[in-house]
């Protein structure tokens, strides 16, 4: 181990650094595909188009930290550069990008370090895009390490904007004519109307579903009323026939019990009748004995 070459000591640092901010830009992504999912699962909405994420080449590093004049460090890559690991998450709509800010704000492990607000603020180029540097934990055997990650919040148009601006840009290595960053000022500015006028376009349509969402409420609920008052009338008729019933079966059972009654009057009067007549022959007879 003692002769073990130093530089071996820093390939090592420089790899296990680059393992950190490489497992920091998974957990990013994955928490912004989760926060997608929710949204999904809860208002069947989702606000991000998509995600990209990238870390930052050796060589890029390396060229930022001598162009800030710094020494190329581990240390100083880790205290100087924000963006070795970056997240890029495209939202359909302006509002949306606020809304997944707040999210990210919102989750306790994730510290937000600074905020650079290119909506609010643009740059004299036109260049739009909400800026967050945030610091998330990442969990290794021997502990944890808090990790930097560049978030970057845009809509498509302003993706789209930026993607072609730093081509152009990159090609006259910051020196393009300047009728052609005229030009891009003017395309960053129908790209603006045009994310405006989706916006407006979004709310007006997210207005009127709330609104055909509601009458179909009411529609139902409507329905609902009157479906138990049907049912109460249905009731109450069905309640009234069955004590007319009632009292007819009763009535009946009544009349059967009369007749009954009626019949046994008449024997009665059958036999007493019979009674009668036998009387009045046993007299006429007795008479008749009497006479003669
Ligand atoms: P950098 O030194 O470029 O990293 O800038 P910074 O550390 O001051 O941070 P800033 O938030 O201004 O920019 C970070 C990143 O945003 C850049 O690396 C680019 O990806 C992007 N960005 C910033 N300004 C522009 C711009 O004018 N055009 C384009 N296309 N991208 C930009
Ligand atoms: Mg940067």
């Amino acid at each position: 181990m003692k002769n073990t070459p130093k530089y071996g000591d820093e390939i090592d640092r420089w790899e296990e650094t680059m393992y950190l901010y490489e497992s920091a830009l998974k957990t990013m992504t994955m928490k912004a595909e989760m926060m997608n999912d929710e949204f999904v699962h809860r208002y069947r909405y989702n606000p991000i188009e998509h995600i990209k994420s990238r870390l930052k080449s050796a060589d890029s590093i390396v060229r930022k930290l001598k162009q800030d004049g710094y020494d190329v460090t581990i240390e100083n890559m880790n205290t100087k550069l924000s963006d070795i690991a970056g997240v890029r998450i495209i939202c359909s709509f302006t509002s949306d990008i606020y809304q997944i800010a707040e999210m990210i704000r919102g989750q306790e492990d994730i510290t937000v370090l600074y905020v650079k607000d290119y909506i609010r603020h643009p740059k004299p180029n036109g260049y739009k895009s909400y800026h967050m540097v945030i610091s998330l934990p990442v969990y290794l055997s021997d502990g944890r390490k808090d990790v930097k990650v560049e978030v970057q919040i845009r809509s498509v148009g302003m993706d789209f904007w930026a993607s072609l601006e730093h081509k152009i840009t990159y090609k006259f290595e910051g020196c393009a004519p300047k009728a052609l960053l005229q030009d891009l000022k003017a395309c960053a500015d129908i790209v603006d109307m045009l994310d405006n006028k989706m916006y407006f376009l979004n709310e007006a349509i997210l207005a009127i579903a709330e609104e055909q969402k509601r009458a179909k409420e009411q529609e139902e609920c409507e329905s609902t009323e009157e479906e138990a008052k049907e049912n109460e009338i249905k009731v109450k008729e069905a309640g009234e026939k069955e004590t007319k019933e009632e009292f007819r079966e009763k009535g009946t059972k009544e009349n059967g019990y009369n007749e009954i009654q009626d019949n046994e009057i008449q024997d009665n009067e059958i036999q007493e009748n019979e009674i009668q007549e036998n009387k009045i022959q046993e007299n006429k007879i007795q008479e008749n004995r009497t006479e003669g």
